[in-house]
């Protein structure tokens, strides 16, 4: 790859990097010869990185823990749903002008349909972070019936009303659930180096339904090898990040690359 003054560069922010979204999104640029550079930058000064990326003329950003609030502060513009959402995860230099999203419930969402019409669909959504937040609004907007649970209940209750979804309480009461179409685990829990740990055990899972994990590293998390043992259809948290990268990426080029491409360069990483 030849890096000259027309370079344009897009940097991701975080206080702790993977090689994941250089690898997805320098593949993507490969694929259609583009003059594009993405760089991770470990950053723990949010508002000195935002003031680096405006002056150095950086083509946008990936934005990821623990900048994802702290960032809006120092933008020109917030897209309305990342604004309802509370976190922008991609920005873009547009002439100058510095205008955040999020792309983690385009991802989500994405993933899911893959597998589903969301429309009235009973989900099950553990967590009340960040990544439950934008995966509630998601839900909210495809019209699927959410009920949330998190460790902290307190948590999941504020984001249901925020939603207008339902509160489920903490995560032992999924237990008591009748029935439901989709879980989603939303939250840390079975992220490497805790690559033995699941949200839920195998018993609280039904047979026959869908299950989601935004976990990514590893590609299989012990939630996921659980529910293809109760038979169900699985999305992996690799998928809902390949979706996201594939938003941002027609974000800053204006061209879609092909999901084959992203999901090659990620998995020759995490295999
Ligand atoms: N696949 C993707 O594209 C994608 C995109 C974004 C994020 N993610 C992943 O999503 C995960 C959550 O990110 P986030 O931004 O939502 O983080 P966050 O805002 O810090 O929220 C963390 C959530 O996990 C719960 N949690 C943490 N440790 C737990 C444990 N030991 N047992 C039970 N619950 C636990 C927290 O519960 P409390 O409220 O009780 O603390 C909270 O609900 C991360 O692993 C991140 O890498 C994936």
């Amino acid at each position: 790859m030849q890096i000259d003054n027309e370079t344009k560069i897009v940097s991701s922010i975080a206080i702790k990097q993977s090689k994941l979204g250089a690898a997805m999104h320098n593949s993507a640029y490969q694929y259609f010869g583009l003059n594009f550079i993405y760089i991770p930058l470990t950053v723990s000064d949010c508002k000195c990185a935002v003031a680096g990326i405006r002056a150095l003329n950086f083509r946008g950003s990936a934005v990821s823990m623990p900048h994802k609030q702290e960032v809006m502060k120092y933008l020109d513009k917030i897209d309305p749903i990342a604004k309802k959402i509370g976190a922008v995860n991609t920005v873009s230099n547009d002439n100058g002008i510095l205008m955040g999203y999020n792309s983690d419930w385009i991802g989500a969402m994405d993933a899911l349909k893959k597998v589903c019409n969301l429309q009235n669909k009973i989900v099950v959504l553990i967590g009340a972070g960040g990544a439950a937040r934008a995966i509630a609004y998601g839900l909210k907007e495809n019209g699927a019936k959410a009920i949330i649970f998190n460790r902290t209940p307190e948590k999941a209750e504020i984001l249901a009303n925020e939603f207008d979804l339902e509160f489920g309480g903490s995560i032992e009461e999924i237990q008591k659930l009748e029935d439901y179409d989709i879980l989603i685990n939303a939250t840390s829990t079975g992220f490497y180096p805790n690559v033995d740990e699941s949200i839920v055990d195998e018993s609280a899972l039904k047979k026959n339904k869908i299950v989601m994990d935004v976990v990514f590293n590893p590609l299989e998390t012990p939630l996921l090898k659980f529910a293809k043992n109760k038979n169900c259809k699985v999305v992996p948290g690799y998928r809902m990040l390949i979706y996201q990268a594939l938003f941002q990426f027609e974000l800053f080029t204006g061209k879609k690359v092909p999901f084959k491409i992203m999901e090659k360069a990620l998995i020759d990483i995490l295999k």
